[in-house]
């Protein structure tokens, strides 16, 4: 027997519900393009998700090195691959990579999601996923943000509350901290108050709210308030053996704080919500953000509602085995 097809037997043997036989040659594909890449459980969230809309695709992750992620879109155009997820580094880079922005990526000044897009014999183009045969030759990319939803759809329903008129302190102002602030200032909180490590990154994204969402009262530093909503935009609380807290708990407590989001979903609970839960908040992970987004992508690719039970059930038992 050839090397290749003995080992492939072996593995179908060893991982049976890995099985290759639903592939055939009209099989499509997507992708996470990140790097590293690793940890992503988006390859599980999503083929659970494609499972249930019952399409032939297959979603794929890349580790794709920063200087080749041009090669990489353009390699995925060209197989005629249905969209692609990008993550860490390649959010920002991409922006200028697009033959196309939507207003999303627009507005948020990243890409997390590209559609590829065909154009059909009348000359309009579609969504590579919307022909059901051959694809035309002629093709596109589409940049789409649906990371900045998502942080709004997440906290809105995993903790019950309307983020019109709320008062928020976020702990961030890194690319996360600044998509969360803009997104809250433009989803209508009335005052925001931002905190970071560096401060002037902090002065920087508060600047940018007061030119570009002026009805958001925004404040660099603690509130002397309490506040409705905490949320935690920085990397402190990702090592479980760390025990920092991303807040100053002499200058700021919890006790007056309805509600708290850690964007951090592994851990499950960080020290951050640990604490809130011991002071009486209602607490959320960053899971939801992870499953919204993602259901976004998949909307935009398919054009059909996602999934979200199906995606939301693979997705924890892939991050937290239950
Ligand atoms: P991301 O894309 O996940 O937001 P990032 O842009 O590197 O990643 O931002 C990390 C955030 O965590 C920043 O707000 C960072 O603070 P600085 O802007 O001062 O770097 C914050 N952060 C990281 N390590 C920290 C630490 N040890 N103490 C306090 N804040 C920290």
């Amino acid at each position: 027997m050839d090397f290749e097809l003995s080992r492939h037997f072996a593995y179908k043997q060893r991982v049976p519900e890995l099985t290759t036989a639903a592939i055939n040659a009209a099989t499509r594909y997507c992708a996470v393009l990140g790097h590293p890449i690793r940890h992503s459980a988006s390859p599980v969230m999503q083929n659970a998700g494609i499972e249930a809309l019952g399409l032939n695709w297959r979603y794929l992750a890349y580790d794709v090195h920063p200087d080749q992620l041009h090669a990489a879109i353009a390699g995925a155009k060209a197989m005629k691959f249905i969209g692609l997820n990008l993550t860490v580094p390649h959010k920002l880079l991409a922006v200028e990579m697009m033959d196309v922005l939507d207003a999303s990526a627009q507005t948020w000044g990243a890409v997390n999601t590209v559609r590829f897009e065909a154009c059909d014999t009348t000359g309009k183009w579609l969504p590579v996923g919307a022909f059901p045969g051959d694809v035309p030759d002629e093709l596109r990319t589409v940049g789409y943000n649906t990371d900045a939803d998502a942080i709004a759809h997440s906290v809105e329903s995993d903790l019950q509350l309307s983020l019109a008129g709320a008062s928020v302190l976020l702990l961030g102002a890194g690319g996360a901290g600044r998509t969360a602030a803009l997104k809250l200032a433009a989803a209508g909180v009335a005052q925001l108050f931002l905190v970071n490590r560096t401060a002037a990154k902090a002065e920087a994204v508060a600047e940018e709210i007061r030119k570009r969402f002026p009805a958001a009262a925004v404040t660099v530093g603690y509130p002397n308030q309490p506040v409705d909503l905490a949320i935690n935009a920085t990397s402190l609380g990702l090592d479980p053996n760390d025990g920092a807290l991303p807040y100053d708990p002499k200058t700021f407590s919890l006790e007056h704080t309805r509600s708290a989001y850690d964007m951090i979903y592994r851990p499950a609970e960080t020290n951050f919500l640990r604490a809130a839960r011991a002071a009486g908040c209602k607490t959320a992970n960053g899971l939801g953000m992870l499953l919204h987004q993602g259901a976004a992508a998949l909307q935009i690719w398919s054009g059909q509602p996602a999934p979200l039970e199906a995606m939301h059930t693979a997705l924890r038992q892939n991050v937290y085995g239950s």
